[in-house]
């Protein structure tokens, strides 16, 4: 029987401080610790977070490995975001790694956040069965920084074929939110809103964009500029349509989103599909990709809610296929803000 492979996963690009165990692919323990103050600024602050990530990384870590009933002693080797995100957070998740797998004299694995989401597909749970993506597996990953079109040709080998040549979904959803006057992030606001109100309430322009890419930053200019002039009328507009915006606004990127994954499946001919990524939890959408695997014939891959959003048991289970290989990096190796830049 092969030795038993328990990776310590640690997750820090952003504004959540995440800590993970998993033992032969199967995800013991997945801690995260949110970051609140940034709140009030509506977004996150690269200078907060990093601080946050320091106070936070060592009881996270604690936590995850008392919850995964193990020790630092049983770790066999320690995976880390190595970007893309904010250069100061993703600085405390490597620093940390490196000291602990110094400490223990066990592997360092690099991980890149973006392959990691999709990856998340491949998290296994204790004592669930549940059926994992055969390759080639298409996959939309959608997030507040990034909106891609990826197809993974095994658990490490990704290829990007598509990819939004402006903001990314998750970003319109929370620059449109932050407009109506609604907390950061807008993006699970806007999902609430939107259940009680009329999708086809107001028309939005879409944007043209040809193949596989994206386009948001139009849709969020037309959005701002319909509120102004309809402001401008009706100076409580906002607040008394507040739900048909929401669900207008959500239907015009859902419909954005799943026509490019359609156009996606067709043109690869790929059928095992998923979403991922912090998106990928909007109800809208992914009642949208349930209908149209229905009708596409898909097989359709939809990740737990805790997986869609930032999370170390991503970045462990990436980690694991990695170590299997010894994909090793070496204590040199420096956070990447753009990860393969
Ligand atoms: O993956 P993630 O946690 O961080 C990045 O790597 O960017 O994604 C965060 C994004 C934010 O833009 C947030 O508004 C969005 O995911 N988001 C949602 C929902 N939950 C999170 N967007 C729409 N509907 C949701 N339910
Ligand atoms: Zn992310």
């Amino acid at each position: 029987m092969a030795p038993t492979v328990t990776i310590l996963a640690i997750e820090s690009s952003c504004d959540d401080t995440s800590a993970a165990v998993i033992r032969d692919g199967v995800v013991l323990s997945n801690l995260i610790a949110g970051q609140a103050v940034h709140e009030a600024y509506g977004g996150v602050v690269p200078e907060l977070a990093s601080r946050a990530h320091q106070a936070n990384i060592v009881p996270v870590v604690d936590r995850a490995l008392a919850m995964a009933g193990t020790t630092a002693e049983e770790i066999s080797a320690v995976a880390w975001t190595r970007g893309p995100g904010l250069l100061g957070s993703l600085l405390v998740g490597s620093s940390f790694a490196k000291g602990f797998a110094l400490a223990r004299n066990i592997p360092l694995i690099e991980v890149d956040h973006l392959q990691a989401h999709v990856m998340s597909h491949f998290v296994r749970e204790p004592g669930r069965e549940d059926a994992l993506p055969d390759f080639p597996f298409l996959c939309l990953l959608v997030s507040g920084g990034h909106t891609q079109l990826m197809v993974m040709h095994d658990h490490l080998s990704m290829e990007i074929i598509g990819a939004t040549i402006d903001d990314a979904a998750g970003e319109a959803f929370d620059k449109c939110a932050k407009v109506m006057g609604l907390p950061y992030p807008g993006g699970p606001v806007i999902d609430r809103l939107a259940a009680g109100g009329d999708p086809y309430a107001f028309v939005f322009a879409k944007p043209r964009i040809r193949g596989l890419n994206f386009s948001f930053s139009g849709l969020k200019t037309s959005f701002l500029y319909f509120l102004r002039d309809r402001v401008a009328e009706e100076p409580g507009f906002i607040e008394s349509r507040r739900n048909d915006l929401a669900a207008s606004l959500q239907r015009t990127i859902i419909e954005i989103l799943i026509g490019k994954l359609v156009r996606a499946s067709k043109e690869t001919g790929i059928r095992e599909v998923g979403i991922a990524g912090g998106v990928s939890a909007n109800s809208g959408l992914r009642q949208a990709a349930g209908r149209e695997a229905g009708k596409q014939r898909w097989n359709l891959f939809l990740p737990e809610l805790r997986y869609t959003t930032d999370n170390a048991a991503m970045i462990g289970i990436t980690g694991y296929y990695k170590y299997l290989r010894s994909d090793f990096s070496d204590h040199t190796a420096i956070p990447l803000a753009r990860y393969g830049k």
